[in-house]
């Protein structure tokens, strides 16, 4: 049997394309005592893999090239000689863009039985959720009454922090890049308002949109973009407002950058305004991941908290679904179903 990979064949020169990827097929190896090997039923696609690109380390190690993309599965366990595990179970793992994988099982997560779809391991119920889950909580510690303002409000993480702030009592100002994905932002996931950023015409009429959604200001910025959404954000903050860096897509690829704010003119409305801003790594919070799967998997199963999920179908759709993914291509948490 072969297993069919997905690898780095060369780092972007700023937005990745679809050359940056190479397919490959390679023998599977015999299972050894103490191994499993597993079919990947589900690969989840994240914003963070555009900087594993990167020869540059960052939080973590670069993809090298010719090494396979790294990312999270959901998986069957089809062959075993690993007493911890039997064929048939589902697990989760950082198993990269492949369609089978051999592991000793030290990594893995075992899915429980539920009737929660399995491939929520990888979104709501996943690394993206809790990021959410710990972002509101424990970095921006949202209390009712408070205004938010959340960018990227109907991915994977935006969708999570909004109907959880909500709960909580905040007022829920989202930020998206059209009226479909803004209008699901307000009518089905109840936020209090929505942008369109890409129906501004600059960042001056963006900032004053901002203010008429937020008239008491702004206490909590959940940061997912940057760019001119950061801009328009900034001078809407309250004193002593929280700004919880969880990403910045636009610059991902090195795009806007030229026309960024200014650093001193950022740094001086952090200090005139008292803000925290405040920087985090999901990884770094593994310890709360059972705490956010109690808290949250309820609200799941009663429907209560509602989620998206863009599905696509193949190991072949990864790169150029991605490329979408970066670009706001995707309407929900990004996905892979393998058959
Ligand atoms: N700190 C951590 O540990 C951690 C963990 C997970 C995720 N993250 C970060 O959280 C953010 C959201 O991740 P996600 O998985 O939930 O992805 P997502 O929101 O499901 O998908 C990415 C979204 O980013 C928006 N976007 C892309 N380019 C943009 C641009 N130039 N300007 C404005 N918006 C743009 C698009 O939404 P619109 O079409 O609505 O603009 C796109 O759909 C990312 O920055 C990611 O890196 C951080």
């Amino acid at each position: 049997m072969n297993i069919d990979r997905v690898v780095l064949a060369e780092r972007p020169k700023g937005e990745p394309t679809k050359e940056n990827f190479r397919f490959e097929k390679v023998e599977t190896p015999k299972l050894q005592k103490g191994e499993l090997l597993l079919k990947v039923k589900w690969l989840s696609l994240d914003p963070y893999m555009r900087g594993r690109m990167d020869g540059s380390k960052s939080y973590a190690e670069p993809v090298s090239i010719g090494e396979t993309m790294q990312g999270e599965c959901v998986a069957e366990v089809i062959d075993s000689q690993n007493n911890g595990f039997k064929v048939g179970e589902l697990v989760s793992g950082q198993l990269g863009w492949v369609s089978h994988a051999i592991s000793n099982g030290k990594q893995l997560r075992k899915i429980p039985k539920s009737n929660i779809p399995e491939q929520t391991s990888l979104g709501v119920l996943g690394m993206p959720g809790h990021t959410a889950w710990v972002g509101l909580n424990k970095i921006a510690k949202a209390s009712p009454g408070e205004t938010i303002v959340v960018s990227a409000a109907s991915g994977a993480v935006g969708s999570l922090v909004g109907q959880l702030a909500k709960k909580k009592g905040l007022r829920v100002i989202g930020v998206a890049g059209s009226k479909i994905k803004c209008s699901y932002v307000t009518e089905e996931l109840g936020y209090d308002g929505c942008i369109n950023h890409q129906s501004v015409a600059s960042v001056g009429e963006f900032k004053e949109l901002v203010a008429r959604y937020c008239p008491k200001g702004i206490d909590i910025y959940f940061e997912n973009v940057a760019g001119i959404t950061l801009d328009a954000v900034l001078p809407n903050m309250n004193e002593f407002g929280r700004i919880a860096v969880c990403g910045m897509i636009s610059w991902y690829s090195g795009k806007g950058l030229q026309e960024a704010m200014a650093f001193p003119k950022f740094w001086r409305t952090v200090l005139v305004k008292r803000l925290r801003v405040n920087g985090f790594i999901i990884f770094d919070h593994k310890g709360s991941f059972p705490e956010f799967r109690k808290e949250v998997s309820p609200l799941i199963q009663s429907g209560e908290i509602k989620y998206k999920e863009d599905i696509r179908d193949g190991l072949e759709r990864a790169p150029e679904s991605f490329l979408e993914l970066l670009n706001g291509g995707n309407f929900g948490k990004m996905l892979i179903r393998l058959k």
